[in-house]
């Protein structure tokens, strides 16, 4: 009997979505993943290393910022395995996000459950090691804990299952878990913390010992400069300085280095910020091909599987102004797009083909449904973005070379209100709001965004740029 196939991956022989935007994990398999990465694993791991300071990492959403701390971290955690470390770093299964409105109690509530689910798994992992002959009596304490059995007690004596919270849970449901688990097991929060506390204490007497790595990502969610330090500043205190504790932030939109300007926070972050740039072009054909390699279900090469080529993969990672998660979104719908008019088994002349027909097509709709909806010298700030001065990221202080490539007349106020009319469309993003700085410069940023690239691309293509600057960069994969 035939069954009917609803998978386009399983379809193709794959076991996975090759084009998954989930962060990639702090594991085996992530570490496989990563591509491109090698100078900044080594970085992040060295931040790590260093006690008492927090690693900051900033860079566009999407470019990999979770991925690398992840890797980084299970780099640390198997160099510690390898004896070529004395530090114990332990990777937690999920990073923490706050929300503008969180309470104290309540995160630090779920970062110690977390913080505890997290050592106890990971001293399964440890009980198959030998640590005989090394001077490491921090594991062995921690490995032959009685702590452990009162906390295994109290988290439900699982390990992986029947976890009680979960990192990405919100708080309000946290606090109703916390209750259950605190009457089931008879501990007040201070309690479990308490105790804890002591069994990281135990575990990594000496800061230096090493620490569970906790990652607070996604910060650019706060929406501005001044509340992500307000709250940040709040957790300070019970979070930062904790030992055994390891602490990483991630964000978006500048919003990391808007911390530094916190008197209060400052003193803690290990700088200078790591900003995570794009993984360059070349690194888009090696990463999909290890994808697919490690997705195979059988032992065939499975290269040549999908229904695009691996350079036109490339050639729209360049056009969407290289963000990788919006590239492996765009690549994933195009394939389920061919799996839908059962067009999976092409070759590879008819897949460069089908792509050339698309890419203008695509591209046109988006662009004229827009178009319909804004005067059509906005798009003027557009395409000197995209010009080789710019390259898709420029200031609100950029506007008089703006208007001086400019093919139109434009003032300062014309100028930023299409930037607020494009951020609204989604074309730019903009950065996080900053009310640290009372000068009287506006520190804005712009980014041109996948789709805002997209919609850049139909104009070129249909010669309707409006701007004297160069565009060497899409010259050169224009077909
Ligand atoms: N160096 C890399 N190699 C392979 N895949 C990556 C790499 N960096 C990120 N990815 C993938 O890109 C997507 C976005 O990565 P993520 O780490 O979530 O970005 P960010 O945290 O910056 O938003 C995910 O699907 C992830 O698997
Ligand atoms: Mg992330």
């Amino acid at each position: 009997m035939n069954s009917i196939e609803y998978d386009c991956y399983a379809a193709l022989g794959l076991q996975e979505n090759p084009f998954k935007i989930h962060a990639l994990g702090a594991n085996e398999v992530g570490k496989r993943l990563l591509v491109g990465r090698d100078e900044q694993v080594q970085l992040v791991a060295q931040r790590l290393h260093k006690h008492g300071k927090i690693t900051c990492l900033d860079g566009h959403v999407g470019v990999g910022k979770t991925s690398l701390v992840n890797v980084a971290t299970y780099d640390c955690f198997q160099a510690f395995l390898h004896g070529e470390t004395t530090q114990l770093l332990v990777p937690l299964s999920e990073s923490f996000q706050l929300a503008k409105d969180d309470n104290v109690n309540d995160f630090c509530d779920r970062v110690f459950r977390k913080v505890a689910n997290g050592l106890l798994a990971h001293r399964e992992q440890l009980k198959s090691f030998s640590f005989s002959g090394t001077n490491l009596e921090h594991v062995n304490a921690w490995l032959n804990s009685p702590i452990v059995e009162l906390i295994n007690d109290t988290l439900g004596g699982a390990v992986n299952a029947g976890v009680p919270l979960v990192a990405s849970s919100t708080l309000s449901s946290s606090t109703t878990t916390t209750k259950q688990t605190n009457t089931s097991a008879g501990f007040s929060q201070e309690g479990f913390e308490q105790l804890v506390r002591k069994w990281l204490n135990e575990i990594f007497s000496v800061q230096g010992n090493g620490g569970v790595v906790c990652v607070i990502d996604n910060l650019e969610l706060l929406e501005s400069g001044a509340a992500a330090r307000r709250t940040l500043e709040g957790l300070r205190d019970k979070l930062f300085n904790v030992n055994g504790l390891r602490w990483v932030f991630c964000g978006a939109n500048g919003v990391v280095h808007s911390l530094a300007a916190s008197p209060r926070l400052g003193s803690f972050l290990n700088t200078p910020i790591i900003d995570v740039q794009n993984i360059t072009q070349s690194h888009i054909e090696p990463l999909i091909k290890t994808r697919l390699k490690e997705f195979a279900m059988g032992t065939d090469n499975m290269e040549n599987c999908l229904p695009i080529r691996l350079q036109d993969l490339t050639t729209l990672y360049i056009i969407i102004n290289s963000n990788l998660r919006d590239l492996l979104n765009l690549a994933d719908e195009y394939c389920e797009h061919h799996f839908n008019i059962g067009k999976l088994d092409l070759t590879e002349e008819q897949k460069e083909k089908r792509f050339k027909d698309w890419l203008p097509k695509v591209t046109k709709d988006s662009y004229r449904t827009l178009s319909s909806r804004i005067p059509q010298d906005t798009w003027l700030v557009l395409d000197i973005a995209m010009s080789d001065n710019y390259k898709g990221t420029f200031g609100i202080g950029d506007f008089d070379s703006f208007s001086s490539n400019s093919k139109v007349q434009i003032t300062q106020s014309t100028f930023e209100k299409w930037l607020r009319n494009l951020v609204k469309l989604g074309i730019l993003s903009k950065s996080i709001e900053d009310s640290s700085t009372d000068d009287e410069f506006n520190r804005d940023v712009y980014t041109v965004t996948a789709k805002g690239s997209l919609v850049h691309y139909a104009r070129f293509i249909a010669n309707e740029t409006k701007n004297t600057a160069t565009y060497n960069w899409l010259r050169r994969i224009h077909y």
